[in-house]
């Protein structure tokens, strides 16, 4: 094994999965774990079975579609987490072990606050408990992960006891966790250096970290802990995560890269592949990226102070740590118009790491010439954003046919609204509103009929100019039959059309769970003689 590799074990599908809003369906996760296994993640840990039959079924397909097959450089090995009791490890191994390389990651917390207040248990009892469910969890599998939650405000002496116990009962891999977000740097590397140094037989096992970001210090603590020794760091792509987040992926791959003398570590992560990842995890989730985030944020590369545009013109390493090609932003010489054809579309999507069928690629020059119409040149951020709008939608149970809207002063708002229903018949409908897209969400409310609250609507221009591709990012929570956040996404040069269209997305997956039920509405609607 590389001493100076550090394995990337990627849990945006499990701890990122828990962040406020963040709900995926069974098709976003695979999409989002092949993106993973492109960008070349060691470890993907695809959720967490026990807690309901769609996370076992989403770990299921994860492991026998993505964890046997080589979409990446390697492949992934597939993990799935688990308390330390026997059910926990059973639904865990049932739903990961169709993987070429299945891991099972089991857990159970060992600070006093937690023995005392929520396992109501001894630490000897603890031990117990640790030595039975790791050697449990190793019956079933080779690879067993086993993480102390809140170590970071644990007892370093029982620490190391409880971890030496997991090794002598199979563990091959130790992750601290710093679950609350509560240490500094500096602790947090000792506790790693500590733990290696104290700990019998942590020589023959990998240690992991795995920190939140209560106090901003995620990656930063992360960094602390690969330099003292730790060879896997747990993450996320775009840092989401439980209340403050996790650790963000990219930045901690980035920081590796950027300055190879302080760290003289590798991974094996495809840096190319960030920015499209990033992406589509910010599509699914519905949680936009800040736009000064770190890495991938809108403005991680611009330069807008007239004394750095100044430097930059004069030397790009004036400014410039990092080059955005490296993440996945290609800065193209060539210039796509509409004189483009199909095959100088074709060769840039290639460039920028899509390799689509015949059909797919007629579908996106269409759209591709559409846009060329209205803006004179297509940069690589508006094809990005029309691969997303076309590709990574939900099933388009209710689809967009017509939309069209008033507004302005003095004047009532309003819509009006054609959609293509379950049957395929159309439906047409017109609402007034407080602005246009209070007037089209409601038109399209009219219709669809799915009681919801819209949480969070944000729309951004994908590149400068008023001719822009805006892009809608929508998260609403269902009201029926149990409360969901569904995030949706659209994107069009008319930022209502994007409206109406991220709208529909996060309809039309609320909509996938109550399928009768919206079909038979129809048939009412078109029995009532509305039938566009
Ligand atoms: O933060 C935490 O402690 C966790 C563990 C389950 C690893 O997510
Ligand atoms: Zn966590």
């Amino acid at each position: 094994m590389n001493d100076n590799y550090v394995r990337i074990f990627d849990t945006t599908l499990r701890d990122g999965e828990q962040a406020p809003g963040a709900s995926l369906d069974v098709a976003e996760k695979l999409e989002i774990a092949r993106q993973l296994a492109r960008l070349g993640v060691d470890v993907i840990e695809a959720g967490f079975p026990i807690a309901s039959p769609g996370d076992a079924e989403a770990v299921r397909r994860i492991a026998t579609e993505v964890g046997n097959s080589r979409e990446g450089k390697r492949v992934p090995i597939i993990a799935a987490l688990a308390r330390a009791n026997p059910r926990d490890i059973d639904a865990a191994w049932e739903a990961v072990r169709y993987a070429a390389k299945p891991r099972i990651h089991t857990f159970i917390a060992t600070s006093d606050i937690h023995l005392e207040h929520k396992l109501k248990m001894t630490r000897a009892q603890v031990i117990e408990r640790v030595r039975e469910m790791v050697a449990y969890a190793k019956r079933y599998c080779d690879d067993v992960e086993f993480s102390p939650e809140d170590a970071g405000r644990s007892d370093p002496e029982f620490l190391y006891e409880v971890l030496a116990v997991a090794i002598q009962s199979g563990a091959t891999t130790l992750n601290i966790p710093d679950t609350v977000g509560y240490t500094m740097p500096d602790e947090f590397g000792a506790l790693i250096a500590n733990i290696i140094k104290h700990t019998p037989g942590a020589d023959r096992v990998i240690i992991s970290a795995h920190c939140h970001n209560d106090l901003g210090l995620a990656t930063a603590n992360t960094l602390a802990a690969i330099r003292a020794g730790a060879r896997q760091v747990e993450v996320t792509v775009n840092g989401i995560g439980e209340r403050a987040g996790n650790a963000s992926l990219e930045e901690v791959v980035m920081a590796l890269r950027t300055r190879p003398n302080v760290f003289g570590v590798t991974t094996g992560i495809d840096t190319t592949q960030i920015a499209r990842t990033s992406r589509l995890v910010s599509n699914y989730t519905g949680i936009p990226v800040q736009p000064n985030k770190a890495i991938v944020g809108a403005n991680a590369f611009a330069h807008e102070a007239g004394i750095h545009q100044d430097g930059m013109l004069k030397h790009r390493l004036t400014y410039e740590i990092m080059r955005p090609e490296t993440i996945g932003l290609a800065q193209s010489n060539l210039v796509l118009g509409k004189h483009s054809g199909r095959h100088a579309l074709q060769a840039r999507l290639v460039e920028l790491g899509y390799r689509l069928s015949e059909a797919d690629l007629d579908q996106v020059f269409r759209r591709f010439k559409e846009l060329a119409d209205k803006k004179k040149v297509v940069t690589d951020a508006d094809l990005i954003a029309l691969i997303s709008d076309e590709f990574y939608q939900p099933p388009e149970i209710f689809a967009l046919e017509d939309i069209q809207v008033t507004c302005g002063r003095p004047g009532m708002p309003t819509a009006t609204v054609r959609l293509r229903g379950p049957d395929g018949q159309s439906v047409v409908t017109a609402a007034i509103g407080t602005g246009p897209v209070d007037a089209t969400y409601k038109a399209i409310d009219a219709i669809v009929r799915a009681p919801n609250t819209l949480l969070e609507y944000n729309v951004h221009a994908v590149t400068e100019g008023i001719d822009a591709l805006g892009e809608v990012t929508v998260r609403l929570q269902s009201h029926e039959p149990e409360p969901r956040i569904l995030g949706g996404h659209g994107a069009d040069t008319d930022i209502i059309v994007a409206s109406a269209k991220a709208y529909l997305a996060a309809l039309n997956k609320l909509v996938a769970g109550q399928r009768d039920a919206s079909a038979l509405y129809l048939k009412q609607v078109f029995a009532n003689g509305q039938g566009g």
